[in-house]
C-alpha cells in the first residue's frame, strides 16, 4: 500500500495516473497485485489416458511475438494510438453497405501484422477451406460444418460426404416457400375451416434464439410489417409452464399452427411443450387436428412421425447444420416464412451468403469476420479481456446478444484443444449486451470505470421507424445515434484527474469521476436494418466465432458441456416420478440435494 497522501505519482491497474496535486484523499490507496490469468478449473488427468501430441498455437513463434508485444501496447494510452489519422485509416474496412472502424482497439499496424502471422501460424485458410469443401471438421461427432450451404445459391456446389447437399437444401426451401404459401393465403385451412392466421414455434436453444433474434429485427421493418399482414408469430423455448401459458395467451388453436423445432427431437423440455400443446389442440378440435394444426422442423424425421405428425408435413434438415448455426435452415426459414413470406426471408438468406462469399475469399487484412476474430483472440489471450458486451444501437437488434451468446459461449467455450490437449490459456469469451442507450442506463457505469470489456458497438444508419418531433432538428434517431458515437470515445479517451482539477472539481470527488479510459470498442455501421442485413450481420458473427475457434485450436462445431447438467436432470426427474407416484422417498444424491428435492416435495 502506498499513501497517496505522499504527493507521488502512482499508476493503478488501468493506467489512471494520479497527479501530483491531487493530496486530499486520507485513505490509503491499494496498488493491485498483477493479475494472474490461467486455466481454471483444472483437472487431473487420470495416467492411464493416453495424451494426443499436437503443437499448440501457443507454442507457436506468432503466439510468442504476440505476448512480447502486448507489453509495449500496454505502455501507449488508447488516446495517444487515436492520434494520428494514419493509423485509423488503416483500421477501418468496408464492404458491401458495412462500414467497420475498429481503430479504438488497443494495438497498432504491427499488431494487426503480427495477428495476421497468428493467422498463419494456425493455418486459418485452410481450416476456412475445409470447412467450406465439408470435411468432417466437427471431429469429436465426425461431421462437416456446412452451415453456409444453407444459404447458397440455387447453383452453388458444396459437398457432404461425397454428395453436393446444395440441391437438397434447394428442396427444402422450395418446399418451406410453397407451404408457408398455402398457409398464408388461407388455401391450408385448419380442421374447422378456418385459415391459421397464428403461429407458436416450439424449441429450445438453437432452435429458438436465433429464429427470435430475426424476427424480432423484422418485427419493425416496414417491408416485413407490410408481409406480416397482421399475422402472429410466438416462441415457445422455456419447459417453465409460465412460457407455455404466455405462448398461447389469447390465441385460438382452431387458428394457430404448432411448429415443433428440434433438431433432436429428444430435446426433453422441446418435447414436453410439443406435447402440451398437442394436447391443447387435440382437447379443443379433437385428436384428427393435430395433422392440420402442427408440423415439425427436424433431422430426425422417424422420431416426427412417432410423435404423430405427418412426415408430409415435416421439413428436414441436416447433421452438418450445427443446432446454433441453424437458423438458415427450416428451424428459421419455416416460422420466418410463415410469418413474413419465403421472398423475404430470401433476401436474409441472400446477405448471409454475401458474408459467406467475402469471407472465404477476401484477403485476411480485408476480411471482416477474419479480423473480428482475430482482434476477439487478442483481446482474450493478450491482453487478457475475457468479456466481449455487444451493444447495438437499434432497439430492433435487442435478441442478437442472446443469440449471439450461445452461437459464441457454446461454441468456444472449451478446455482442450481439437486433439484433445489441455489447453494451457482460456479459449472462449463471455458475451453480454443489450440495446443502446438502454445498456448506458444499466451495465455502462462497470464498462467506463470498472473492469475492461472489449465492446461492439453496432449502429443503423437510417432507422427502420423513423421518428421525427415537429420542431426538433435532432430525431429520436439522432439522439440514438449521438450516444453510439460518444460513447467509443468516452471509452477510449477516458477523463484524467489534470481535466477534473481543471474544471475545478472539488478534490475529494476527483478520483471518483476520473475515467481511465484505454477501453477497446469497435464500431459496425450497417445502413439501415432490413432483411439483407440482418442476414449479413449474423453471418458475421458466425464466422467470428468460428475464427477465434480455428485460431485457438479448439472444435467449435461441438457441445458436449451441455450433457452432463442434462443427464443428471434426468435421474432428479426419475426420482421426482417415484416420489409423486408411489411416495418413495429421495435416494442416491448428496446432502444438499436430497434436502432440497425433500423441501420441493413437501
Ligand atoms: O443445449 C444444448 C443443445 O443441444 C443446443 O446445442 C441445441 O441448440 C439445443 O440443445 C436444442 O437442441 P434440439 O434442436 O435438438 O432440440
Amino acid at each position: 500500500n502506498l499513501s497517496v497522501r505522499e504527493g507521488i505519482e502512482i499508476v493503478i491497474s488501468l493506467g489512471m495516473s494520479i497527479p501530483p496535486i491531487l493530496t486530499a484523499v486520507d485513505a490509503q490507496a491499494a496498488v493491485p497485485a498483477t493479475r494472474v490469468v490461467g486455466r481454471s478449473p483444472k483437472f487431473a488427468i487420470p495416467p492411464i489416458l493416453k495424451m494426443a501430441s499436437s503443437t499448440l498455437i501457443c507454442e507457436t513463434q506468432p503466439w510468442k511475438a504476440l505476448k512480447a508485444h502486448v507489453e509495449d501496447i500496454k505502455k501507449t494510452h488508447l488516446r495517444d494510438l487515436m492520434g494520428g489519422s494514419e493509423r485509423c485509416k488503416s483500421m477501418m474496412l468496408e464492404f458491401d453497405g458495412l462500414f467497420l472502424d475498429y481503430s479504438r482497439q488497443c494495438g497498432n499496424q504491427d499488431t494487426m501484422a503480427k495477428l495476421l502471422k497468428l493467422a498463419e501460424a494456425a493455418h486459418l485458410k485452410e481450416k476456412i477451406g475445409k470447412m467450406y469443401s465439408g470435411e468432417h471438421i466437427n471431429s469429436t461427432e465426425d461431421r462437416s460444418v456446412l452451415h453456409v450451404a444453407l444459404r447458397a445459391p440455387r447453383d452453388a456446389v458444396m459437398s457432404s460426404d461425397g454428395i453436393n447437399v446444395v440441391p437438397e437444401v434447394w428442396k427444402v426451401l422450395d418446399k418451406i416457400n410453397e407451404f408457408s404459401e398455402k398457409i398464408r393465403s388461407g388455401s391450408w385451412i385448419g380442421a374447422t375451416g378456418k385459415a391459421l392466421k397464428d403461429v407458436v414455434a416450439v424449441g429450445i436453444g438453437g432452435s429458438f434464439l436465433g429464429p427470435l433474434f430475426v424476427h424480432t429485427a423484422l418485427q419493425t421493418d416496414s417491408e416485413a410489417v407490410a408481409c406480416a399482414k397482421g399475422r402472429q408469430l410466438r416462441f415457445l423455448a422455456n419447459v417453465d409452464p409460465v412460457d407455455v401459458v404466455k405462448s398461447i395467451a389469447g390465441l385460438n388453436p382452431e387458428t394457430t399452427l404448432v411448429v415443433v423445432v428440434s433438431k433432436t427431437f429428444t430435446t426433453a423440455e422441446t418435447m414436453l411443450n410439443a406435447r402440451t400443446l398437442r394436447e391443447w389442440i387435440s382437447d379443443a378440435l379433437g385428436p384428427q387436428a393435430v395433422a392440420k394444426h402442427m408440423v415439425a422442423v427436424s433431422t430426425n424425421l422417424a422420431l416426427v412421425e412417432q410423435f404423430g405428425i405427418d412426415p408430409n408435413n415435416a421439413f428436414a434438415f441436416w447433421d452438418w447444420v450445427g443446432g446454433r448455426y441453424s437458423v438458415c435452415s427450416a428451424v428459421g426459414v419455416l416460422p420466418l416464412s410463415l410469418q413474413y413470406g419465403f421472398p423475404l426471408v430470401e433476401k436474409f438468406l441472400k446477405g448471409a451468403s454475401s458474408i459467406d462469399k467475402h469471407f472465404n475469399s477476401a484477403p485476411f487484412e480485408k476480411n471482416i469476420p477474419v479480423l473480428l476474430g482475430l482482434l476477439s483472440v487478442w483481446n482474450v489471450s493478450f491482453l487478457g479481456y475475457p468479456a466481449r458486451a455487444i451493444l447495438p444501437y437499434c432497439q430492433a437488434l435487442e435478441k442478437f446478444a442472446p443469440h449471439i451468446q450461445q452461437v459464441s459461449m457454446e461454441s468456444n467455450g472449451k478446455g482442450v484443444s481439437i486433439d484433445g490437449v489441455p489447453l494451457p490459456f482460456e479459449a472462449g469469451e463471455i458475451d453480454f449486451g443489450e440495446p443502446g442507450t438502454n445498456g448506458q442506463h444499466s451495465f455502462y457505469q462497470l464498462i467506463h470505470q470498472g473492469r475492461v470489456i472489449p465492446c461492439d458497438f453496432i449502429g443503423v444508419v437510417k432507422s427502420q421507424q423513423p421518428v421525427y418531433l415537429k420542431g426538433e432538428v435532432v430525431s429520436n434517431h439522432d439522439e440514438l445515434m449521438s450516444n453510439f458515437f460518444a460513447q467509443p470515445d468516452a471509452l477510449a479517451y477516458g477523463k484524467t484527474a489534470e481535466q477534473l482539477l481543471g474544471e475545478k472539481v472539488p478534490q475529494h470527488l476527483v478520483l471518483h469521476k476520473t475515467f481511465s479510459g484505454n477501453r477497446p470498442s469497435l464500431s459496425l455501421l450497417l445502413p439501415s436494418l432490413n432483411a439483407y442485413n440482418v442476414g449479413q450481420l449474423l453471418a458475421i458473427y458466425e464466422h467470428r466465432v468460428a475464427v477465434e475457434g480455428f485460431v485457438w485450436g479448439i472444435n467449435s462445431f461441438d457441445q458436449w458441456g451441455v450433457e452432463l447438467g442434462k443427464s443428471l436432470a434426468s435421474q432428479v426427474r426419475k426420482q421426482l416420478n417415484k416420489a409423486r407416484t408411489n411416495g418413495d422417498p429421495v435416494v442416491g444424491f448428496n446432502y444438499s440435494t436430497t434436502t432440497l428435492l425433500t423441501k420441493y416435495l413437501e
